[in-house]
């Protein structure tokens, strides 16, 4: 899947050609976290939407390699860290979702208490999946690891945060990331979910690499610089993202018998499938503003 080129201590596997290979990794990396969903037809629907976004899955991989190409100006670097962000950080949402499931559950602990159960366990998988993010152990918060790369890379400065540096594309992605966890049908916020546990095991493998070679050639930066800047990226790979999504998996399973909710196979792929177009659609317009 990939030119091999000299291996980077650290960064296990060959060294990543994302311009050529970028999007070829994604889909192996999108399989490799969906097999792991034992719901036959669901995994099927996933598999599906990822093969009818086959165009969207490109323009990410696009954007990143030509975000990747050289030392693009400031004002494109604050614009990329800043919209980027808001396709990333949802741990907020993701335990909306299970504070949603709990209050299920205590409506239901006098009457039902074996549903109810299932549902305390299906909010209890769903806040493993948000447990690194909000550095549950002792970690630093990813909010800060974030904070520390885009820094890094965008000037020096913290004026990346600034919203006029945030597309609209990235602003409606994150919008609709949230209404489906938290205002949807608690099924929809799973669909979201397993797409997007399985969607960030990929994208991090995938550039986690081609990252660090852009920030120790473009950027300039000592190898352990580029390693303490780049950490964001790295907590996320190596099975972290795909824990996440065996999490989610055994969320969804257990809120199906708490909640007697059943799959919409219909439903999940068009949650899946926007799932892509929308991400796509933030990474196609930040490949617009690139030099
Ligand atoms: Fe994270
Ligand atoms: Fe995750």
């Amino acid at each position: 899947m990939s030119s091999v080129a000299k291996p980077i201590p650290g960064l296990s596997g060959p060294v990543l050609d994302i311009a050529s290979n970028g999007d070829a990794a994604l889909f192996l990396g999108m399989q490799d976290a969906f097999s792991q969903l034992e719901h036959e037809p669901l995994r099927q629907v996933l598999l599906d939407s990822l093969a009818a976004e086959k165009e969207s899955v490109q323009a990410i991989a696009r954007s990143f390699a030509g975000f990747l190409a050289g030392t693009q100006p400031l004002e494109v670097r604050r614009r990329f860290f800043s919209s980027y962000q808001r396709t990333n950080n949802s741990a907020m949402s993701v335990e909306g979702l299970a504070n949603r499931m709990t209050a299920e559950g205590e409506a239901r602990v006098g009457s039902e208490p074996d549903r109810a159960l299932s549902l305390f366990r299906a909010a209890g998988r769903m806040n493993r999946v948000a447990d690194e993010d909000l550095g549950v152990g002792g970690q630093a918060l990813h909010f800060e690891l974030y904070y520390r790369m885009a820094t890094e890379f965008a000037g020096r400065d913290d004026e990346w945060q600034c919203r006029q540096y945030c597309l609209p594309a990235a602003v409606e992605f994150k919008s609709w990331l949230d209404t489906m966890r938290l205002r949807s049908p608690v099924m929809i916020g799973l669909y979201s979910l397993l797409v997007h546990e399985g969607y960030t095991h990929a994208e991090h493998e995938t550039i986690a690499q081609p990252f660090y070679t852009w920030a120790t050639t473009h950027m300039g930066l000592s190898d352990h610089d580029a390693r303490r800047a780049l950490a964001w990226i790295t907590v996320h790979t190596g099975g972290t993202e795909k824990a996440h999504f065996a999490h989610s998996c055994a969320s969804l399973a257990h809120y199906l018998q708490g909640s007697g909710a059943a799959i919409d196979l219909q439903v999940a792929g068009e949650t899946f499938r926007e799932y892509f177009q929308l991400k796509g659609a933030v990474m196609a317009h930040l490949n617009q503003t690139y030099r």
